[in-house]
């Protein structure tokens, strides 16, 4: 995945600044969506900026950092076409990619440190969703139980 929406409260800051480097130096598109420095701010507002960036199709996925990154993911997960996905493994990274299809990666900038975070970032950005079938039919069922579509 490319052209990457980017985003964190000010718990996050400090790593998502880490994250920002990082995607540079691998040669990613990326645009920050704040917050631009450590005054407190209310995660739901970034979450939704982020959210609806990927759903608009501006952007084709998002990285979500806030203290714990629970409360991004909480929030990311209401809008629709959203699935975020909180990662603190790199297992985790790549399940949610090949069996979620997973469009945006929540982490903790309290929770997980640089090296780890980077490492997850890096298998998120290049593991493909399956497209097997079962996987197919679960996601469908997602967006017709909870989404009415
Ligand atoms: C902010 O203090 C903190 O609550 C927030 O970053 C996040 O962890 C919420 O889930």
């Amino acid at each position: 995945m490319n052209n990457i929406a980017v985003a964190s409260d000010h718990g996050g800051y400090d790593l998502k600044t880490e994250i920002i480097g990082y995607l540079k130096e691998m040669g990613y598109a990326y645009r920050d969506f704040g917050c631009y420095d450590k005054k407190a701010v209310h995660y739901p507002d970034y979450a939704y900026k982020v959210s609806q960036a990927i759903t608009e199709k501006e952007f084709e996925c998002g990285i979500l950092i806030c203290g714990t990154g629970i409360g991004m993911s909480i929030a990311a997960n209401k809008v629709k076409g959203i699935r975020a996905s909180l990662c603190h493994d790199s297992f985790s990274a790549r399940m949610t990619r090949e069996h979620n299809d997973s469009n945006v990666l929540t982490m903790g900038g309290r929770v997980i440190g640089i090296g780890l975070a980077k490492d997850i970032v890096k298998t998120w950005l290049n593991t493909e969703f399956s497209q097997e079938s079962r996987h197919i039919v679960r996601l469908q069922k997602i967006d017709k139980i909870y989404n009415n579509c």
